[in-house]
């Protein structure tokens, strides 16, 4: 049914990124860091942060409005709880690192049109993939901090794993892997992800106490194996960095590497069959035209018959625990159990 906007709803589309602007302008200065340890008036945060007194104001006042600040009656500034848990870089629950990349993106998705004039992306993916070590890094790990959020109900999600091997292609930072052994005793995992995201996966690994059940091995998904024997191939958050061309090879590789009562998993994000919802795949669909050259978000049927022309049957679709994320899986063979959940 076609909705009528007024000039309000209009607006809130044209100003949506000055609000972006004032997150990513006080992460990238500072800003909640300098509050991090106590309330300060704003002549000090502009100290910290590199900032003149009048243009740290109104930053700080713009924090205020946007709800990521407080301001008492006397002018001294505080973080809010959220921020203080969530964008302060000492907090355990901090996202900074995603913020900050979130940040970035706002560079090729300023050349949205320029992409859609051509037909590909803005952006070199190899900044973000090694080329910018600090990019790269803030790449695996920041998608490590979004992810780590939801990967342990997306592993817990899965009536019985029942699969003592799992390769996890394009794994970054580990962090489905490690959901997954937390969930399942009796899996052990392995990460390829490239040669440049190595030390950061082993690191994330080793933190997380799962060193000796998390391998990490260094691999392109464009052209090596991913073993064979595995009883469940992975491929989180990363086909739609792919054409279809790429996406069929890297599903038969996946295929190849089963054993014979194998699965993969594909998570991810899935456009519905009318390709204008869920409203965030929309736009991850044109994020991944800025950003991943020959990417593009698909249509859960599309990759359904990705996934069957690649030699996998009986190819069902569950929720996962990302809002409107999804997971899809795909067998060597036929379920035995109507209806049963992976
Ligand atoms: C969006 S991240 C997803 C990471 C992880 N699977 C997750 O869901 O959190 C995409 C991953 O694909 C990896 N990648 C990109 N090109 C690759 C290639 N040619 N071979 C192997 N991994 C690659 C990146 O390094 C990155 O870790």
């Amino acid at each position: 049914m076609a909705v009528d906007l007024g000039m309000a709803q209009i607006n809130q589309l044209a100003f949506g990124y000055w609000q972006s602007q004032v997150l990513f302008a006080a992460v990238r200065t500072g800003v909640f860091d300098a509050l991090a340890a106590e309330p300060l008036p704003a002549g000090p945060v502009g100290d910290r942060c590199g900032l003149e007194a009048g243009p740290a104001l109104r930053l700080l006042d713009a924090c205020v409005a946007v709800r990521l600040l407080t301001r008492s009656a006397d002018g001294i500034y505080a973080n809010a709880g959220h921020t203080q848990r969530l964008l302060t870089t000492g907090s355990t629950e901090s996202v900074v690192r995603w913020a900050r990349v979130m940040s970035r993106w706002y560079e090729p998705w300023g050349n949205v049109t320029e992409a859609l004039r051509r037909g590909g992306s803005v952006e070199e993916r190899a900044l973000r993939l090694g080329d910018d070590p600090a990019y790269a890094e803030d790449f695996i790990l920041g998608m490590h901090e979004y992810n780590a959020r939801s990967a342990d109900a997306l592993a817990r999600s899965i009536d019985q794993l029942g699969a003592r091997t799992l390769v996890d292609v394009g794994g970054g930072a580990g962090t489905y892997s490690v959901a997954f052994c937390r969930a399942w005793d009796d899996v052990r995992c392995e990460v390829v992800d490239l040669e440049s995201v190595v030390p950061l996966t082993r690191r994330t690994v080793e933190d997380a106490g799962f060193a000796d059940r998390v391998t990490v091995r260094a691999g392109d998904y464009y052209r090596d194996s991913f073993g064979s024997g595995v009883d469940v191939v992975l491929l989180s958050n990363v086909l739609h960095q792919e054409s279809p061309a790429h996406c069929l090879d890297i599903l038969r590789r996946a295929r190849a590497a089963l054993v014979d009562r194998g699965r993969v998993l594909v998570h991810g994000h899935f456009l519905d069959e009318d390709r204008t919802s869920p409203v965030f795949t929309t736009l991850h669909n044109l994020s991944a035209l800025v950003l991943w050259d020959g990417g593009r978000s698909y249509t859960t049927a599309e990759m359904a018959e990705l996934m069957a022309q690649a030699g996998l049957t009986d190819v069902r679709e569950f929720p996962a625990a990302e809002p409107s994320a999804k997971l899809l899986i795909g067998r060597t063979h036929e379920a035995t159990t109507e209806g049963a959940h992976p």
